[in-house]
């Protein structure tokens, strides 16, 4: 595929260009899709619509507009990062990651430091983005934040998610985003280092896994967990056992962020998907 042309989108024309694509990724749920009159207050606001373009079609978005931190130090700037979707049929081929990026340099330009966003947090193919590529971190577990949802991909489960923390100035994430990115972490390394899985989960179909009854303890400062690596095709093929997932994740995440422990990195290798946590280590070196 060449690579597309990714811009800053200002003209009305432009917003329903976008209305479209909504349609396309989120399916179903007509009261779900963002307005373009939304966008151009947005933009006319220090909001931010970034477009990916191939020969001359929109076929990625990512929108997003300042919002406040609340600190103990009183409120401070930051970029709320609301949606992000590119069509089906044109995924996992850096899309995401090329959008994400003309992110990071327009906010940085504007001043500001931190950006957030939700994500559900079992869906393997956007923490690999989020977290492995972009370098977020999280330890923000919001219960089931956007109430029950109507659209085609969240439809029939708690819309659990991840608030994750992007600290645009960090040598870290600077790292991830460099030409010279990092190589895709590999499963082999954590076990060289004798950090086994958390828990192992069970067998349940040829295709599927489902969650254990219950977690050890949690020590050691890091950590790693395994989550299904395509949770809609779960979702799909038995909504209890993606509400099991739901359930168990959602408790062993809250347990895990209440001990001190921070997402830091994700692996998928194998075709199997495991979230990477630390404890007492800096996430903004
Ligand atoms: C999330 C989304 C925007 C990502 O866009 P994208 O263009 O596919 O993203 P990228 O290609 O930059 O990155 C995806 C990465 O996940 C990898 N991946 C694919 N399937 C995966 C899986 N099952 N598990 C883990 N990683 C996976 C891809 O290979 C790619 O990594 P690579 O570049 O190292 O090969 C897109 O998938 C989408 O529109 N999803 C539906 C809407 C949505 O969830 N939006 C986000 C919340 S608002």
């Amino acid at each position: 595929m060449p690579a597309p042309v990714i811009k800053l989108l200002e003209t009305p024309e432009e917003m329903t260009l976008v209305e479209d694509l909504q349609r396309a990724v989120w399916r179903g749920s007509e009261t779900d899709v963002v307005p373009a009159h939304i966008f151009i207050t947005a933009i006319h606001n220090g909001g931010l619509v970034i477009g990916a373009f191939l020969e001359g079609e929109l076929i990625g978005f990512v929108f997003g507009f300042p919002g406040l931190d609340f600190t103990p130090d009183g409120p401070r700037p930051k970029h709320c990062s609301h949606m992000m979707g590119v069509k089906p049929g044109r995924r996992d081929a850096g899309i995401g990651f090329a959008l994400k990026r003309a992110q990071w340099q327009m906010v940085r330009k504007q001043g500001i430091d931190h950006i957030t966003w939700t994500y559900d947090p079992l869906l393997s193919r956007n923490a690999r983005l989020n977290i492995a590529k972009l370098g977020a971190v999280c330890n923000t577990y919001r219960r089931s934040e956007y109430g029950d949802m109507r659209d085609s991909l969240n439809a029939g489960l708690p819309s659990d998610r991840f608030q994750v923390d992007w600290w645009v100035n960090t040598r870290r994430v600077e790292r991830r985003l460099s030409k010279r990115a990092r190589a895709p972490l590999k499963l082999d390394a954590f076990s060289k280092a004798n950090l086994q899985p958390l828990y192992t989960p069970l067998a349940w179909t040829e295709d599927l896994i489902c969650p254990p009854e219950h977690f050890s303890p949690l020590e050691g400062r890091l950590l790693l967990v395994e989550i299904p690596s395509d949770f809609d095709a779960v979702k799909e093929a038995d909504l209890a056992l993606a509400r099991d997932w739901r359930f168990f994740t959602r408790e062993f995440f809250e347990t895990a962020f209440a001990a001190g422990y921070i997402v830091t990195d994700f692996v998928y290798d194998e075709g199997k998907s495991f979230y990477v946590l630390s404890n007492g280590e800096s996430t903004l070196e």
